[in-house]
């Protein structure tokens, strides 16, 4: 006869416990993201044993020096993850947080991801501080816009003839001023921040954690990993995501 095994359960109940009775006192969320949640959505994160940077120079494909040097590679790397990105789909985190939104009367996303997930899952208010990998903006007349093609030519042109660069942000370069702001407004009037799947070290996104911090506002980190905020948050839930925040939500919402 097979034996009964109990298996233990993936976040011990009094911190899942502690973490959504927080949540449930926000009336204004901020969520910030980072690549960690759309692990599980088949994208690679940046850092870590099989992060980006492990294989590939971000001072080679991800700055503006590098796309004036070589912009047919920076663009071959840039079609590579737009193929990933583009068969990937978003997973139970993103949908967790779409679910949660219906719940709480303000609840802002701020991810910096590329990839379009929390879009894509449904989430009403997304402000991407490092950009969307859709977009393209030409190096000449500045025009911007949408092009989702895979593959795409490398580089591709604009009708002025200029060449087209991702409409990402770079190393070195500043943030979308109207996206950030909003993104500072949103976390200076929250009262709970989540902070999900990031490795929490690029600033200025990372700085968004202890401006919540000095506003008083209450923080929970979703992560895999110990992080460089998890000594400051107020409650730290170890493991996946697309795992960790269903569970979260459900508690949330149900208890
Ligand atoms: P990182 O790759 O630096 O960090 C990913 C984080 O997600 C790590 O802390 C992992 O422990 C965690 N993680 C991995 N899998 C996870 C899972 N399934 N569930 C939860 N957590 C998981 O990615 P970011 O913090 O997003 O910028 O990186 C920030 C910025 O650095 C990126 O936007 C990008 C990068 O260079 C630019 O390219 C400008």
């Amino acid at each position: 006869m097979a034996d009964l095994i109990m298996s233990e359960p993936l976040i011990p109940e009094p911190l899942l416990q502690q973490a959504a009775s927080l949540l449930r006192s926000g009336r204004r969320l901020a969520v910030l993201t980072g690549a960690g949640i759309s692990a599980e959505s088949g994208i690679p994160t940046f850092r870590g044993a099989a992060g980006l940077w492990k294989s590939f120079r971000p001072g080679e494909l991800a700055t503006p020096g590098a796309f004036e040097a070589n912009p047919g590679l920076v663009w071959e790397w840039y079609d590579w993850r737009r193929s990933l990105i583009k068969e990937a789909k978003p997973n139970a985190g993103h949908e967790s947080l779409v679910k949660l939104e219906q719940h709480v009367p303000t609840l802002t996303v701020i991810t910096q991801n590329v990839d379009g997930l929390h879009r894509q899952a449904g989430s009403a208010s997304v402000l991407e501080v490092h950009g969307s990998i859709w977009r393209v903006q030409c190096t000449k007349c500045r025009g911007e816009w949408e092009d989702c093609r895979v593959p795409i030519p490398c580089p591709p042109r604009c009708e002025c003839g200029g060449i087209v660069r991702p409409g990402v942000v770079w190393f070195g370069e500043a943030l979308p001023m109207d996206v950030w702001h909003s993104a500072e407004a949103a976390v200076s009037s929250c009262d709970v921040m989540l902070v999900v799947g990031t490795s929490a070290i690029v600033y200025p996104a990372a700085g968004l954690v202890p401006l919540a911090r000095e506003m008083s506002a209450r923080v929970i980190e979703v992560n895999t990993k110990q992080t460089a905020m998890s000594h400051s948050v107020d409650v730290a839930l170890t493991g996946p995501a697309a795992e960790i925040l269903p569970l979260l939500v459900e508690q949330c919402i149900h208890c």
